[in-house]
């Protein structure tokens, strides 16, 4: 393929490059949020709603706020104002749960905050919280886990604004899966599931007159300035948010939640730092989830193969406020060819806080339901699965009417089915055995969309031979810092020790939300532009510059390289370290800066842009001891050039593993007596470990896709999730016969 000569041999971009925080992480220098200490601090902590449903009639704060070191109990009456935010043009403002805290004496859900203890320690903080007794009126939560629609209009609204019910349309669907030969209609159910970084949302306020600052584990730092500064009634500019490292979110710390605005809020009353660390067991209550959903499929086929209908109709559950969107259908008009299709979604209030994106939000509990009814089909059809999408790869996006910007999910197969061996699967269920054991075979294809978020960048190259690359961006572990450092050595031809990148703070030009997978599509052309635009001025300097070399040349015969300025015409050999330049002119450094625009949201797309690939899953099963595993994994993405394979693989061995949790593992359940999130803790709320996971082959197609940006880098951090467990429930049915169609898959599914 011919990406690969593009790049210089001494450009980072596409090789595998350890992370450059890497030391700082593993010798414990990295500083997370509660790593911050300042003189004064106090301690908060919430609580938290033992309803799910009704008022809060009493608050009985007294004993609590006669314990030694306890500075305040706050809560409605005493807070002081706080006030909402509501999204505005273009991407910002946004948040999914828009009630401030302590609004109103109603209770929606479990553990919504309802005071909070603040103290001079952790513990005391933690005991006043503890004397804290509230007195409600209490009604039966509703937390039913079966779906019926509610009665909402046509459009509704969503956190991203207004939406149709009605997703997606063309053709005649009814007639045509009326007279289809072959047919399937099936509902496909996933759980509730709650994020579970390792490091809980954290923050801590402080205020030097009218200036907020928040230390914050967030995804999304000048999104959270923004909510901020509307709750506070202040300008943008008098809101500084920091978040240097972030112990992972998941989506939960996208869009900011109850408690920064609540340490805020007590921090201004008491003129002190307030941190609030939450409890892992909060982390079950008050910052999202991803919401339950029940979706049916109708499929209608030729005998052949051909597909001549898709229905795909789903539910979700939201709370009683607040309109996070599930986006299931997102993938659904256009993986497929198929000239008859409807999508619609439904959603179902229920006595639970607001759901929330969580890694592959929509598309990934949709595609379960819709990769599971392809291979339902396919095995109804006795085609082979992946011969089935093979016949129905369509031309082009036949939901927009557009041409891929880059699509290469056939490449996909080809490579997945060589790398796994698929050929030499006998598709009779219960027929393959290994070692005594049965195995199953399962595969599902996927897709995650790709686009960019507004971003700028500075890039500056200094007299002291070093670089620095900033932008207000954040990395949540993913290799953000890396990517920077990868770009402006791309660009600068310096090496990454001599490159230093600033993020994580809302002083710095604006940069994206890390989220959507959409955070290293858009820093790409920001940070290079703002490369060139330093490395520009930088000729100019060295052409204007009394005494230097290049005196009686043009910045254009000048090239830049290796850190050294050099006449095109001589190529490298006589260059001169950028360093003496700027000595020469009496410059601390130049400076560049760039910009990007967004595709996101763009009303008049020229092409359907998205990431592609293909999961093989291998389980074994052992019947005499209904034991269940997953012994193989094989996954190829097409996600244009990939910045950095070795983090690249590791987002994809990441997204495996929690595909393997969410088909066999994940689930969040709620008590219907008091709607408590039951399995609150990591003991109870079970994710795949290292024993559950197998070795993970990941490959990685390379065709760049320059739509998106110079490199044609889209993004990787979701799309491996995307269908791995519609590969392994396929996988389960092979070896044990039975379909499981709610997740997660469990044991007595098996022994029915
Ligand atoms: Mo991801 S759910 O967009 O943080």
């Amino acid at each position: 393929m011919p990406a690969k000569q593009e790049i210089s041999t001494t450009s980072p971009i596409g090789r595998d490059t350890p992370r450059v925080d890497g030391p700082l992480k593993v010798s414990g220098k990295a500083q997370y949020t509660a790593d911050f200490h300042f003189p004064g601090m106090v301690y908060a902590v919430p609580v938290g709603a033992t309803i799910a449903n009704g008022r809060i009639v009493e608050l009985d704060t007294a004993a609590a706020e006669k314990m030694p070191g306890v500075r305040a109990i706050f809560h409605r009456e005493n807070i002081g104002k706080v006030f909402r935010s509501t999204p505005g043009q273009g991407f910002e403002g946004i948040c999914e749960e828009r009630r401030p805290p302590f609004e109103d004496d109603i209770v929606r859900y479990y553990g919504q905050y309802i005071a909070l203890a603040v103290a001079d320690t952790f513990e005391t903080a933690k005991a006043a919280a503890d004397a804290v007794r509230a007195t409600y009126a209490a009604e039966k939560p509703n937390v039913e886990t079966h779906l019926e629609a509610d009665d909402d209009p046509d459009e509704v609204d969503t956190t991203f604004g207004p939406r149709h019910r009605l997703d997606s349309q063309r053709g005649n669907v009814d007639t045509a899966f009326a007279n289809a030969p072959v047919k399937l209609d099936q509902t496909y159910v996933t759980p509730s599931e709650t994020h579970n970084p390792l490091e809980p949302h954290a923050t801590t306020a402080m205020w030097d007159g009218p200036t907020l600052t928040l230390y914050e584990s967030s995804q999304g730092i000048v999104n959270l300035r923004g909510v901020l500064a509307q709750m506070f009634d202040l300008p943008n500019e008098n809101v500084r948010v920091i978040t240097k490292f972030v112990g992972s979110g998941f989506g939960s710390k996208l869009w900011p939640w109850t408690l920064s605005p609540l340490a805020a809020a007590a921090a201004r009353q008491l003129g002190r730092p307030v941190r609030l660390v939450l409890p892992r067991k909060m982390m079950f209550h008050s910052v999202g989830h991803r919401p339950r959903t029940q979706q049916r499929v109708r499929i209608g086929a030729t005998p052949e193969g051909k597909l001549v209908s898709l229905q795909h109709d789903y539910i979700y559950q939201r709370s009683m406020l607040d309109a996070h969107h599930e986006d299931c259908g997102e993938a659904t008009p256009f993986q497929y060819s198929v000239p008859n299709l409807r999508v619609t979604f439904g959603r179902a209030k229920r006595n639970i806080g607001a759901g929330a994106d969580m890694r592959g939000p929509g598309a990934i509990p949709g595609m379960y339901a819709t990769e599971s009814a392809m291979n339902e089909m396919a095995h109804q059809l006795n085609i082979d699965p992946v011969k089935f999408r093979i016949m129905n790869e369509p031309k082009i996006d036949e939901g927009l009417g557009l041409p891929f910007s880059s699509r290469h999910l056939l490449e996909c197969f080809q490579l997945g089915t060589e790398k796994f061996g698929w050929s030499t699967r006998n598709p009779v269920v219960g027929s393959m055995k290994r070692d005594g054991l049965t195995l199953g075979w399962g595969m599902a294809g996927c897709a995650w969309i790709a686009a960019r978020f507004a971003a700028a960048a500075t890039v500056q190259l200094r007299d002291d031979g070093t670089a620095r690359v900033a932008c207000a961006t954040q990395d949540i572990g993913t290799g953000t810092y890396t990517n920077l450092a990868q770009l402006a050595a791309h660009k600068t031809g310096m090496p990454l020790d001599k490159i230093e990148v600033a993020l994580g703070d809302t002083s710095l030009p604006e940069g994206p939300v890390s989220g959507g997978s959409l955070a290293t599509a858009s820093i790409v052309p920001a940070v290079l532009a703002a490369a060139d635009n330093a490395i520009a001025s930088l000729m100019t300097i060295a052409t204007a510059t009394p005494g230097s070399p290049f005196e009686n040349r043009k910045p254009d015969d000048l090239a830049f390289g290796e850190g050294r300025v050099f006449v095109k015409a001589d190529g490298g050999a006589k260059g001169v370290a950028f360093a003496d330049l700027l000595k020469r002119a009496n410059l601390g450094l130049v400076s560049g800066s760039g910009k990007s625009e967004a595709s996101f949201g763009n009303p008049k797309p020229k092409f359907s842009t998205h990431s592609f690939g293909c999961h093989f899953a291998e389980v074994t099963w052992q019947p005499e001891i209904a034991r269940l595993r997953v012994s193989r994994v094989v996954t190829v993405i097409d996600a244009g050039r990939i910045l950095n394979t070795l983090a690249g693989r590791n987002q994809i061995e990441g997204a495996v593993v929690m595909g393997i949790g969410m088909a066999l593992l994940e689930h969040t359940s709620y008590d219907p007596q008091n709607g408590a999130p039951i399995n609150s803790s990591l003991a109870d709320y079970i994710v795949a470990v290292n024993a559950d996971v197998p070795p993970i082959d990941v490959h990685f197609l390379d065709f760049p896709d320059k739509e998106i940006n110079e490199l044609g880098a889209r993004g990787i951090g979701e799309i491996g999730l995307a269908g791995v467990a519609a590969a392994i429930t396929d996988a389960v049915h092979h070896a044990t016969g039975v379909r499981v169609r709610e997740l997660p898959v469990k044991i007595e599914d098996l022994l029915a």
